[in-house]
């Protein structure tokens, strides 16, 4: 692994990743390749653009031309595909952009590498390695027990995770058919430094902040299991490197919450920490998504196993974190939500 080529590195967690490998690794070097939609952000990669390995591209992964011209110029050996419409609540609104990015893209993006990597008997150049990097949507919706693991059936509801589990069945056929060297994994919900503030961690410190009304959809028992942002790059780093060719792996933390713990936690530590006028009255019981699933909770075994994998960050201490960088990076904030990081783009 020498050469990456990053798409959707200017959102949440690829930004994350690139940030994670660039501190890690100083023999790599990453292409970054993303569209700047509104969840795109090049102020999230700031502190690394002027790296010397770390290259930006403005552009779609359906942009076979582009895409395969860099993967020939930058002899790209490792793809790891971020790029997507990642908000279930706007895949309910409106869902063509999701099968768009989350699917024709994906399609696109590994036919490309296939073009550049194989040869005319079939062989695949050595050690190049795709990832897709699917979610636990995928899975659909737990009862009160049980976890997903790999073997578990897609049943996905919403437009999002429909996308995203069509994106996984078309990776797995071109590993199938075409010996792709592909893996997936498949990771719970992330929290962390530069999530867009339409998830619910960043939208409810923002809110707390500004003391307007903390939406909680339906009864507010829903729940996700969540996992620090680094502990999926550091995941995502293990899996590209060892994983074996054509497997699946979930990742998560056994960090399962339901939402109004999550909210009421938000408020106790800005509480504490920022305004002791932020309160548990600033909860609103909204109207519940449409198809919500209820619970999600990962079984992490495989990766634990077989590829020694662990979390590093508790909740507790990653929540904190969290809230500690958004109220000391409270500019990034109303910069995402003036439009006014858009400039200049
Ligand atoms: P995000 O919405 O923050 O970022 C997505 C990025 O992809 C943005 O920078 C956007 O500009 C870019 N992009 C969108 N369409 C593109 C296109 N057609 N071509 C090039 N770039 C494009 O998303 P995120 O939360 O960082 O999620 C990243 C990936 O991880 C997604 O594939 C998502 O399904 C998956 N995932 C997310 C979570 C989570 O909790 N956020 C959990 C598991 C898996
Ligand atoms: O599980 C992994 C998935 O996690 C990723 O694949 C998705 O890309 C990512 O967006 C996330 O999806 P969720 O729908 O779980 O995340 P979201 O932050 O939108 O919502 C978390 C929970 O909080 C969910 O049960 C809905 C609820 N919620 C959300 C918002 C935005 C509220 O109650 N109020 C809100 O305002």
């Amino acid at each position: 692994m020498n050469n990456l080529l990053v798409t959707g590195g200017a959102g949440f967690i690829g930004s994350n990743f690139i940030r994670y490998m660039m501190n890690k690794y100083n023999n790599i070097k990453i292409v970054n390749l993303d569209a700047l939609t509104y969840a795109g952000n090049l102020f999230n990669l700031k502190d690394i653009e002027k790296n010397k390995n770390y290259t930006f591209v403005r552009g779609n992964i359906l942009d076979r031309g582009l895409v395969k011209e860099i993967l020939r110029k930058n002899e790209i050996d490792t793809v790891i595909n971020f790029a997507a419409e990642s908000h279930v609540d706007r895949s309910i609104n409106s869902a063509r952009e999701f099968v768009e990015t989350n699917i024709n893209g994906t399609l696109s993006l590994i036919e490309c590498c296939r073009d550049e990597w194989q040869n005319e008997n079939g062989e695949y150049k050595n050690g190049v390695r795709y990832l897709q990097v699917s979610t636990d949507e995928v899975y659909g919706s737990l009862g009160e027990f049980g976890y997903f693991n790999e073997e578990t059936p897609l049943q996905p509801h919403s437009p999002y995770s429909a996308s995203k589990a069509s994106a996984d069945m078309i990776v797995k056929s071109f590993v199938d058919t075409h010996q792709f060297p592909a893996l997936i994994t498949r990771c719970s919900n992330n929290y962390g430094p530069y999530q867009f503030p339409e998830k619910l961690i960043p939208l409810i410190i923002y809110n707390c902040i500004n003391k307007q009304k903390l939406p909680i959809y339906g009864d507010g028992l829903n729940i996700r299991d969540w996992l620090y942002v680094e502990d999926h790059c550091s995941a995502i780093d293990i899996v590209v490197r060892k994983g074996k060719i054509g497997e699946v792996y979930n990742i998560g933390g056994h960090n399962e919450k339901t939402n109004v713990y999550i909210v009421k936690k938000i408020i106790e530590i800005l509480n504490r920490k920022y305004d002791n006028e932020i309160n548990e009255n600033l909860i609103s019981y909204v109207e519940d998504r449409k198809g919500h699933d209820r619970r999600y909770g990962i079984d992490p075994s495989k990766i634990k196993n077989e590829l020694g994998w662990e979390p590093t960050t508790s909740f507790e201490a990653g929540i904190e974190k969290t809230i500690d960088w958004y109220t000391n990076n409270y500019n990034w904030l109303l910069d995402i939500k003036s439009g006014n990081y858009k400039k200049g783009v």
